[in-house]
Order: C-alpha cells, then structure tokens, then sequence
C-alpha cells in the first residue's frame, strides 16, 4: 500500500456546471425580489421560503464541487488499498479533481484523463488547465491526457486496473451514447480491475447495464451529504466473454 500525506489541494479546479449555479443564483435573487414585494400583504415568514430553500441547495451544491466530492473520492480512493502500481483511468476527468487524488495514490503507475473539455460541464475546463494542476499537484510525472471522446477510448482493451468517472457520464445525450461509454470503460478494464462511476443521474441503468455485461459485484450506493449523487461500483471477471 501507498502511505501518502493529504496536504492541502494546490491546483485549482472551478465548479461543475457553471450554469446551472448562474441559473441558481438567478431565481435566488428573483425570488427575493418577489418576497420583498408581497412580504407585507402574505406576511413575513411565508414568501421567504422558497428563497431559504433554493439558498440551502446552492450552499450544498456549492459545498459539493469546492470540496465535499474530493473528500469523498479521497476515501473511496483510499478505501482501494492501492499498490502504487496501478494503471488508472479518468472518465471526463475534467480539470482533474480525481484523476490527481488517484495520482498521487501511484509511485510506479499512471493516471490516464480522457475528455473532451467542455467549458458548459465545468468552468475554466482545458487540458491546458489539468496539465498545470497536475504540476501543481506534484504529480506530472504520473500523469497522461488524452483528448477524446468517452464513447471511443483511443485506448487499448484490458488496460487498466482502476476506471473512475466523476459526474461525467450524464453530459452524453441520449441513453444508447451513455451506454456506449460504460461500455468503452468496461472493455478497457483488464480481468479483476475495478470500476466506480460516480454521476449525479443514470446510475441505475449503468447498474443494469454492468450485471447484463458480466460484471460482478454491482453496487449502487448513495455516498451522503458532501457529495449527493450515487456510486455504481463493479468488478471484471476474469472468465468475462467479449461482447
Ligand atoms: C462536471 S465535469 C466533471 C469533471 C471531473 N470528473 C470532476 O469530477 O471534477 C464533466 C466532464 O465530462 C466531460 N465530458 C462530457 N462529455 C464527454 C465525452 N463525451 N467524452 C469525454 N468527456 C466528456 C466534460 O468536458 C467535463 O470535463
């Protein structure tokens, strides 16, 4: 196992879905100009309320992308007991925020980011970006981008011992490409690797999808407050027939 410090992040790696914070923080300040306004007419509490309510969500989503998903990845991560050898892969690893924590898990290994760098998914994405965190990081030297779609990994069969994916999966449209993706990471993985995909919806059909291809030991968990959205979890078998 690799003993490995937890010094505080030094790279910087903005917030996921810029827009839908804008779109947030939007109907905040609408809302609280509607309740100013009949405040006085509905009484004092009541037209509040939805402006509490949709403040508590952008603190939690808020809270989540700046800090509780490292966190929480960070244990998951931890929880793998690598060796340092390992052969990692990051599906739409954007800026990098797990694709570095595994990084610095390895000694001898790499860790593989492959995306497609849309600023729509989250702020300030490039590879430019990841790169420079990845030196931040300390890490560069364990560190390979790719530029590419995760629906065709330029990567070659039984490759890796560990697929991640973080929030990512869900930005493909349609069911049949997100398919193809879980797919890609599945070919990917060598005879016993593992695969954990974190997403904020989808997660029961990747489930389905993993048990109908032959993974075994499927698990879809919640992973709590910090970091709200589910945790599909399997293994490649070592006797798995080829699609
Ligand atoms: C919300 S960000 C999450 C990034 C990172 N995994 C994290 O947790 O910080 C989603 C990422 O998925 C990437 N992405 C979206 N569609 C993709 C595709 N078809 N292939 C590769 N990456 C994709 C986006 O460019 C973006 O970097």
């Amino acid at each position: 196992m690799v003993a490995h410090a937890q010094p505080g992040r030094r790279g910087s790696y903005g917030v996921d879905a810029p827009y839908a914070l804008a779109f947030l923080v939007f109907m905040i300040a609408l809302e609280l100009v509607l309740a100013v306004a009949t405040a006085t007419t509905s009484g004092l509490v009541r037209p509040f309320l939805p402006v509490l309510f949709l403040s508590a969500f952008a603190a939690l989503f808020l809270h989540s992308t700046l800090r509780g998903k490292f966190l929480v990845w960070a244990e998951l991560l931890d929880d793998l007991h690598l060796r340092g050898d390992e052969q990692v892969l990051d599906l739409g690893c954007g800026r990098g925020a797990v694709l570095l924590l595994a990084a610095r898990r390895l000694t001898t290994g790499r860790a593989v980011g492959v995306d497609v760098w849309r600023s729509f998914d989250q702020s300030g994405n490039s590879e430019e970006a990841t790169r420079r965190n990845a030196v931040a990081e300390g890490v560069a030297d364990r560190v390979q981008l790719h530029t590419a779609d995760m629906t065709a990994l330029p990567l070659q069969d039984d490759s890796f011992d560990l697929v991640v994916s973080s929030l990512a999966i869900h930005n493909i449209r349609g069911r049949a490409g997100r398919a193809k993706a879980v797919n890609e990471a599945v070919r990917v993985l060598r005879p016993g690797g593992r695969l954990m995909i974190a997403d904020v919806r989808g997660t029961r059909s990747y489930a389905v999808q993993l048990a109908e291809i032959g993974m075994v030991d499927v698990v879809r968990k919640r992973l709590g407050w910090r970091f709200w959205c589910p945790l599909v979890t399997a293994t490649k078998p070592h006797d798995r027939p080829r699609p």
